[in-house]
């Protein structure tokens, strides 16, 4: 089906986890851009597009009155998916906010410990405590890459699989990427290790875990 806007590298590797036939809800949707251009390709069946501020929800309405989308795109004022009933929603992203606060709005939904929902995360800091989050809660990443935009983001998808596992800090930083072998995923790893090492000035716990990055590159 023909594309009815031209979305970023970013969002699209967003879309490019979206399972065909899905129900989506888009948590934090601002423009609502994924949730009209996944229903309007045909990948979605119908999304829900929910927002916290009652302005980037104006936002996401006029995209969807201008796509002619309001059948397939309903919107949500809601703090993440405690609007969301289960059967609304089987793919489940959240874009474009801090790790920690992608964790919260996952922990805060009654109905995420479902091990047939998909989280599609793009952290777009701190994605280190997000991975921390979904390993000590029973979640798992089952993929996870990198696009390259201005600066370069990661995308992953996590679903539930029951299992506490713990993770070493290093994994938390490289969760599911494949640096030595995909250029973006380098880059990416070497964008973190930048981070750390201007922590590891003033503290002297984030050393090793440098030195153990690196050798992943
Ligand atoms: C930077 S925008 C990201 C928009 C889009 N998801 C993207 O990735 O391009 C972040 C949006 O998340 C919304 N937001 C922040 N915290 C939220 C929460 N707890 N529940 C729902 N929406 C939230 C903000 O109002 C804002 O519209």
């Amino acid at each position: 089906m023909a594309e009815p806007f031209k979305l970023d590298s970013r969002l699209k590797l967003c879309a490019s986890f979206v399972r065909e036939n899905s129900k989506v809800a888009d948590i934090g949707t601002d423009h609502a851009y994924l949730p009209v251009w996944l229903c309007k390709k045909g990948i979605a069946t119908k999304a829900l597009a929910c927002d916290i501020g009652q302005e980037p929800l104006q936002n996401g309405i006029k995209t969807i009155e201008k796509y002619n989308a309001s059948h397939m795109v309903h919107t949500r004022l809601c703090n993440g998916l405690s609007k969301v009933m289960e059967n609304e929603a089987d793919d489940i992203i959240i874009a474009g906010m801090g790790g920690e606060t992608i964790a919260e709005i996952i922990d805060g939904w009654q109905y995420s410990k479902n091990n047939n929902k998909h989280f599609i995360l793009q952290p777009m800091t701190k994605s280190n405590e997000l991975i921390e989050y979904l390993y000590s809660s029973g979640y798992e990443i089952i993929k996870q890459d990198c696009c390259k935009e201005r600066k370069i983001y990661t995308v992953m998808l996590a679903a539930f699989s029951g299992k506490k596992t713990p993770v070493t800090k290093e994994f938390t930083y490289l969760g599911k990427l494949s640096p030595k072998t995909n250029p973006i995923h380098r880059e990416f790893l070497e964008m973190e290790i930048r981070n750390l090492e201007n922590k590891a000035k003033g503290d002297l716990k984030y050393k090793n875990v440098v030195e153990n990055l690196k050798k992943e590159l």
